[in-house]
């Protein structure tokens, strides 16, 4: 089985922000993501790491169905502990929760020496926050709709010094503000749904949450 791999809209948005020819893809599950990016050509190399056997057995499976062995390493390894001694391009960190994600980037060397893709399926705010006072410079970014729901991708890159981000553009992504041109639709939507959470912690009595949630309104509005 050789056959090219396809990827959802989400994993190839995040295909979209790979930069450099060496990847390490961290909690890859069935490799599809380095598979891609290799069939492609868009990198020469990478290492597809897993926590977990099972995922990395299927990584294996994969990348072996599709002759890529001499090109994708696996490795199994939480978070980036076992990967220090590699010299990336780019780290992929996708499908999980962006405090895990803050977790895995905190707790390493190497994120800070390799072009970083993150894409959290929750607490992306808390991960922005981590990145914007630890050094980390936020990039860009961008957003993706599948099947309905609309997923955050953010590339980043260690340099030193912090930004300063508003609460709004912790939540929204201030470069999602900057480009919601790009992609009206998947802007607003992003925007309903932060609105939304915070239409319910207002109506629960949260006071605190007013001044965010009227913010998120005047962006649905403009
Ligand atoms: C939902 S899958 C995402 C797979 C793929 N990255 C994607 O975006 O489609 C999450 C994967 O992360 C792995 N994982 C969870 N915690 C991890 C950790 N601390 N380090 C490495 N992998 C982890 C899980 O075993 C699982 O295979």
């Amino acid at each position: 089985m050789k056959d090219k791999i396809s990827l959802d809209d989400r994993l190839a948005a995040v295909a979209g922000f790979v930069e450099g020819e060496f990847l390490i893809d961290v909690g890859t599950d069935h490799a599809n993501l380095p598979i891609f990016l290799c069939q492609t050509k868009k990198i020469k190399r990478a290492v597809a790491s897993d926590i977990n056997e099972g995922p990395l057995d299927r990584a294996k499976k994969n990348i072996c169905a599709h002759g890529l062995q001499e090109k994708i390493e696996t490795v199994l390894s939480d978070g980036l502990t076992a990967l220090e001694s590699y010299i990336p391009t780019d780290i992929a960190v996708a499908g999980m929760g962006g405090i895990l994600i803050k977790d895995i980037i905190s707790s390493s060397e190497i994120a800070r020496r390799a072009h970083l893709i993150l894409q959290p399926m929750s607490h992306a705010h808390i991960l922005r926050e981590y990145l914007t006072s630890h050094g980390f410079s936020i990039k860009d970014e961008t957003l993706a709709e599948d099947a309905g729901k609309v997923y955050q991708i953010i590339s980043a890159v260690y340099t030193g010094t912090n930004d300063e981000y508003t609460d709004a553009e912790l939540y929204i992504g201030k470069k999602n503000i900057e480009n919601r041109e790009k992609y009206p639709a998947e802007f607003l939507k992003h925007v309903k749904k932060l609105t939304e959470t915070f239409s319910k912690k207002v109506n629960g009595g949260d006071d605190g949450a007013r001044s965010l949630y009227n913010e998120f309104l005047n962006f649905l509005k403009t």
